[in-house]
């Protein structure tokens, strides 16, 4: 029953958790949308200073909340990697002192089994093996989860993650910063049918063609052409060119994971990561797997995006089985699970 305090720092938010096994005793996430929107995208360098000046008090209101003290933890954790240099440098850091000044064991942990450890706070019955869809700024990824641990990634994305399409669509009909959560508000006004755009396909043509690949950078150059297209031809019906383009990731994604998990054998797709907190995707995948008899998870939409229970939540797991990280442990900005 391993009690564990975890920091995220991967990118722009400074979130630090205490989690008792698959239970969150607190949790605090700071947000630096505000700061990094007036850029249109997350500045490394900032995000990093930001960290620095906010980790101690969010170390301090994590313990304070859980009404907990050094002796009550079995663990520190950190996320070690894929994210950004500078940002991880700045939590792994706090976690690899305090382990030391406290004398506790100091685990690493990778952002994407943190995003896959959501689905076991808010359904702590779940076992392995199960389909995990990540659906984040960063990645598209299909993976089969075979125990704490052990994970095959069946499939990607060839270029631009979901999230990424969506802050770049965002983006490109001058919405702002994250463009997921805006895009999906907007959608909800526009007419879903309005235009028909690419799934982005992967042909067999394509060198190494996985089925379970996906391919965002087409969609978002078609929905580049259908503005300039409509602009030319007068206003833009930017709710509908939302809602069309939201439609198509969510039928993409979900034609991908529904296939994914019938190939393999696997009764539960759980869902991960920012881009889970969309709702035609939420829609569209609870339809599709109803019709196939499968299970679909989605957390919370608080664990869903960056959070630090879920990075608790693997450090909990990997602690109970003996797993502990050398102090020497650096960070990487790219690495698979
Ligand atoms: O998992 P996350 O918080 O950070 C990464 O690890 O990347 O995901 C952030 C991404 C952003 O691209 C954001 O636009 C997207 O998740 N996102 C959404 C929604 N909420 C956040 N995308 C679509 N619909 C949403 N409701
Ligand atoms: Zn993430």
């Amino acid at each position: 029953m391993a009690t564990v305090l975890a920091i995220e720092t991967s990118c722009d938010e400074t979130a630090v958790a205490i989690v008792k096994n698959r239970q969150v005793c607190s949790s605090v996430v700071n947000s630096q949308i505000l700061v990094h929107s007036q850029y249109g995208g997350v500045v490394p360098e900032v995000a990093s200073r930001q960290h620095l000046e906010i980790i101690n008090q969010a170390i301090a209101l994590a313990l304070e909340q859980a009404e907990m003290n050094w002796l009550d933890l079995d663990g520190i954790a950190a996320t070690c990697a894929p994210g950004l240099v500078g940002a991880l440098m700045v939590g792994i850091t706090a976690a690899k002192t305090l382990a030391l000044i406290h004398q506790k064991p100091f685990l690493g942990v990778h952002h994407l089994e943190g995003h896959i450890y959501a689905n076991y706070l808010s359904e702590p019955s779940l076992q392995p093996p199960f389909l995990c869809l990540l659906v984040s700024g960063g990645h598209t990824s299909s993976i089969y989860v075979k125990d704490c641990g052990v994970y095959e990634t069946l499939g990607e994305t060839r270029d631009d993650a979901a999230g990424e399409a969506f802050d770049k669509v965002a983006r490109l009909l001058q919405l702002g910063y994250p463009g997921g959560p805006i895009i999906d508000k907007l959608a909800q006004t526009g007419n879903a049918q309005a235009f028909s755009l690419p799934e982005g396909n992967i042909s067999r043509s394509q060198g190494g063609y996985h089925p379970y690949d996906s391919s965002f950078s087409g969609l978002k150059t078609a929905v580049l052409r259908l503005v300039r297209q409509l602009e030319q031809n007068g206003a833009v019906p930017v709710a509908d060119v939302a809602a069309s383009f939201q439609e198509t990731v969510a039928r993409s994604l979900t034609k991908r994971a529904i296939a994914c998990a019938r190939d393999y054998g696997l009764e539960t797709i759980a869902v991960g990561g920012g881009v889970a907190a969309n709702s035609s995707l939420r829609k569209h995948l609870q339809v599709a797997a109803a019709s196939h008899n499968l299970r679909v998870l989605f957390p919370p939409l608080k664990l869903c995006t960056d959070n630090a229970a879920m990075i608790g939540c693997a450090a909990a797991d990997h602690l109970n089985r003996g797993h502990t990280s050398p102090l020497t442990l650096g960070v990487q900005s790219r690495l698979s699970l």
